[in-house]
């Protein structure tokens, strides 16, 4: 028998994974101690079972990672068969290397402490830098939200559309979109001052005038990037512009930021959930998993 355990962080998302698989769900009562602590129960049975655990570790990365924790240790000590992790959002992905001398490198010590408290297999969602996935000792997939992106695009019928990355590290993301939608692609150079943080794109001559724009990437963190996506864009005289992206965080004053730039709407997936996150990657990660279960 499988069924889905609904992770605080991904209920919603829990129950269409589970929807589409045809499995029951099992919810999660979680409360929290006067002190801060948490405390779950998992309401329903999976002794003997192949449960898939739907947790994604944004907002609130820390927390979100504890609840990972005691529901992949409280399953596994409850006699579950196994347990297939489905994180959508990878909880400190971009920490990924040594950047400085002394840093953590994060990336690796979640993957080791997802590990040590019981998932057997681990699905995720467009990591900032797929490298992460060789330090995995247990069966690690990772998929692409772009192809329901595109899908999405698809049915709003932009005109004449025109996809870009806005840097080189995306090129592959505006890629997969491009192939839905029949469209061009092309990718931006950025560089990011990593002191201040300020992000330089250079200008490129593109050939969007009139045409409707969509800036694709996997993360819009501040919105920066997108910004000066947009900016190039609109100079070089494109019609709508649009962003889209896999783990929509828009921190602080992003959105507005990125309206005030020229972006129609951003769009982001239920990875993250939120007013923005309405692109369902529901039926791509039942169909990663079918593979498993
Ligand atoms: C970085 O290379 C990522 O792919 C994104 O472009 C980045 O995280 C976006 O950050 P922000 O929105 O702060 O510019």
């Amino acid at each position: 028998m499988v069924s889905v355990i609904l992770g605080p962080g991904s209920t919603e998302l829990g129950r269409r994974v589970a929807e589409r698989l045809g499995v029951e769900s099992i919810p999660v009562e979680l409360r929290t101690f006067p002190d801060g602590e948490s405390s779950l129960r998992l309401g329903g049975q999976v002794e003997g079972e192949d449960v898939v655990l739907v947790q994604t570790c944004y907002p609130n990365q820390n927390g979100r990672l504890i609840e990972l924790f005691l529901i992949l240790d409280a399953a596994k000590d409850l006699g579950a068969r196994s347990v297939t992790t489905f994180i959508p959002y990878f909880p400190y992905m971009r920490q990924d290397r040594r950047f400085r001398p002394g840093e953590a490198v994060s990336s690796k010590t979640m993957i080791k402490l997802m590990e040590a408290a019981g998932a057997d297999r681990l699905l995720t969602f467009d990591l900032h830098n797929h490298e992460i996935l060789k330090w995995f000792r247990i069966p690690a997939l990772e998929v692409s939200a772009m192809p329901a992106i595109g899908e999405h695009f698809k049915r709003m019928g932009l005109r004449n559309p025109y996809v870009l990355a806005p840097d080189d590290g995306a090129i592959h993301l505006a890629e997969a979109v491009a192939k839905v939608l029949g469209a061009d692609f092309t990718s931006l150079e950025k560089h990011r001052d990593t002191t201040t943080g300020v992000v330089e794109t250079s200008s490129k001559r593109l050939e969007v005038k009139g045409r409707d724009i969509l800036i694709v990437d996997d993360i819009i963190s501040t919105g920066s990037t997108i910004v000066n996506a947009a900016g190039i864009a609109e100079r070089e005289g494109a019609r709508d512009i649009y962003a889209a992206c896999t783990h929509a965080l828009l921190l602080g004053d992003a959105l507005a930021k990125l309206r005030i730039a020229g972006v129609k709407e951003v769009i982001g997936t239920d990875c993250i959930p939120g007013s923005v996150g309405l692109i369902s990657v529901a039926s791509l990660a039942a169909e990663a998993l079918r593979r498993w279960l």
